[in-house]
């Protein structure tokens, strides 16, 4: 080439670069997103129930995901994969506690700089969280309020795990304290209020990334004064499997109180409408926005994003109450997303996974480049309404958490068990041993779940979710060996891919 024009070319790339920034960042360019993200909020025990703001706004306005699901049902594995796109066995966040990886060293060196709000800010976004980030953010233990994820132009980071009240923020690396003020502490409200003060600031001039991430309904689910009171006659759902003895299954369900005492029914009862109440407060939220975005005419250049971390239980299996579980209820969560190009009240029902995420915000950043790095898909495709077959194929990882000591069941102590408390007469949450890797499969035709756990049987559990919704029914013994080695293969394979090599579209 030419010396002399190559000199040029710096020059001319900067001006088609500004021409094109005032085009592309015109109203008609890059769209702006809002990411809501609730803590532990299930879909089938009715999480949804509560939110009809959202319904109306979101659900009738935009595409209700029928078949979305988790990586792993647990908050900070979650969570990671939602940030990075990648599943457990990548990001390596296994559990919830700085040295299974929760924003530990490695994390904090390795995953979070490759987190998809990095690749928005790259695009040109101004990003903004607020909320609740990964359980052990913020603590001494890990780097304490100062660390502030890179590629946040706006940072209100919870300190730890969900509370209501009585908490810290790190407001762009400043320690912020909060008591228990409802006006002015409700953590569900204060990012209401946070995030619409950032919208205040937002013009179409250049797109925005909003995380709003809620502790509702997380315990210890706390509602706000003026939703104590809701839901009074709601009951925990009485589904196929609540209250039922979980045969053929893994340890820690055979370990647990069947049938449940009446006092752990009245406490599940109580807390299915409190986690309802807790998320009012969210569904104001998604209103508040939604009015702002309206307000100041950019409702048609943004995506609003819905979803949760994981699913929940409340007496299946007698299970008293918790995630982990590799059963439907845990591993559900909802996904409803609203937007330009996305027909109104429509449903989908390709299976999606929190994975999927981070590649969709970055495609719909307009940074194609980047997407095949992650171990998710894109789905915008979707949203679009073109039909091209996603995927069939959803892989679920968990590691089993212990702790060494149990205090209030000392009794169960050094037993690799976590989580064991007296109101729930020690039945205990987790155990070292609930440790698995499962296949979801699911297509128009076949709906399978396929797990083996890391225990000492080696046990493996199997239900073909077309004639057994509820989980019921193990067929690990007698579903037909062609079937189960094929699955066998998809979890031997998916539990050590990488990028491209997670993108199965393979039917069984
Ligand atoms: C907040 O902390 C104060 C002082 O420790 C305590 O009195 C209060 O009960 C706490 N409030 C909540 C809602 O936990
Ligand atoms: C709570 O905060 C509001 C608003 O700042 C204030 O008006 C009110 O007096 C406070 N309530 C208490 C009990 O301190
Ligand atoms: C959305 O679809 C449902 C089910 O098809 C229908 O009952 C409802 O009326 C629709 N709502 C709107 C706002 O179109
Ligand atoms: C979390 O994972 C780490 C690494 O595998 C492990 O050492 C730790 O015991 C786990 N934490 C809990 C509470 O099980
Ligand atoms: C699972 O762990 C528990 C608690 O340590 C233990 O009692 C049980 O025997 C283990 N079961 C299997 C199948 O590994």
């Amino acid at each position: 080439m030419d010396v002399r024009l190559a000199s040029w070319m710096p020059l001319l790339v900067i001006f088609v670069h500004l021409a094109s920034y005032s085009v592309v960042n015109s109203k008609a360019g890059k769209p702006n997103i809002v990411f809501v993200l609730t803590d532990d909020q299930d879909v089938v025990l009715f999480g949804q129930q509560p939110m009809a703001k959202t319904h109306k706004l979101l659900t009738e306005q935009g595409m209700l995901f029928e078949n979305m699901f988790v990586s792993s049902p647990l908050c900070c594995p979650s969570r990671a994969s939602i940030l990075t796109g990648q599943f457990v066995h990548n990001h390596n966040t296994q559990n919830n506690s700085v040295n299974g990886g929760c924003s530990g060293q490695t994390w904090q060196k390795q995953a979070e700089p490759k987190a998809f709000n990095t690749y928005l800010k790259a695009e040109g976004y101004k990003t903004f969280f607020a909320g609740k980030y990964l359980n052990q953010y913020g603590l001494e233990k890990s780097g304490g309020v100062k660390h502030v994820p890179p590629g946040w132009d706006e940072w209100h980071g919870l300190v730890g795990n969900s509370v209501y009240y009585n908490y810290s923020l790190s407001v762009n690396g400043k320690e912020e304290k909060h008591g228990d003020n409802y006006t002015e502490d409700y953590l569900p409200d204060l990012i209401h209020r946070r995030g619409l003060d950032f919208l205040s600031r937002q013009s179409d001039r250049r797109p925005f990334f909003m995380m709003l991430s809620t502790p509702s309904c997380h315990k210890p689910f706390t509602p706000a004064p003026q939703y104590e009171k809701s839901f009074q006659d709601e009951q925990a759902p009485r589904t196929a499997s609540f209250d039922t003895k979980g045969k053929d299954k893994h340890w820690l369900v055979g370990a647990a109180l069947n049938p449940m005492p009446v006092d752990v029914i009245k406490i599940i009862d109580e807390n299915y409408r409190l986690r309802h109440r807790t998320l009012l407060s969210v569904d104001d939220m998604v209103e508040g926005v939604y009015n702002k975005l309206k307000d100041m005419d950019l409702l048609d250049n943004t995506y609003i994003f819905f979803s949760s971390d994981n699913g929940f239980h409340l007496g299946q299996f007698s299970l008293p109450e918790d995630k982990r579980q590799p059963y439907e209820f845990d591993i559900r969560v909802p996904l409803i997303v609203r937007g330009p190009g996305i027909k109104p009240n429509t449903t989908s029902i390709e299976s999606v996974t929190n994975v999927d995420l981070a590649p969709t915000f970055v495609d719909l950043s307009g940074s194609k480049a980047e997407t095949a790095k992650f171990d998710g898909m894109s789905f915008a495709g979707i949203l679009r309404g073109q039909a091209h077959a996603f995927r069939s194929t959803v892989l679920v990882e968990y590691y089993g958490e212990e702790e060494v000591k149990e205090v209030q069941c000392p009794q169960l102590s050094n037993q690799h068990l976590k989580g064991c408390t007296k109101e729930f007469h020690c039945v205990c949450v987790d155990s070292q041993n609930n440790t698995y890797g499962c296949i979801r499969y699911e297509n128009a035709k076949q709906s399978f779940k396929f797990c083996e756990f890391q225990d000492a049987s080696n046990t493996i559990e199997v239900y073909d979710l077309n004639g057994d919704p509820h989980e019921l029914n193990n067929i690990a013994k007698s579903a037909p060996p062609e079937l189960l080695s094929k699955l066998t293969d998809k979890l031997a394979k998916l539990s050590l891919c990488a990028g491209t090599g997670c993108h199965d579209k393979t039917e069984l």
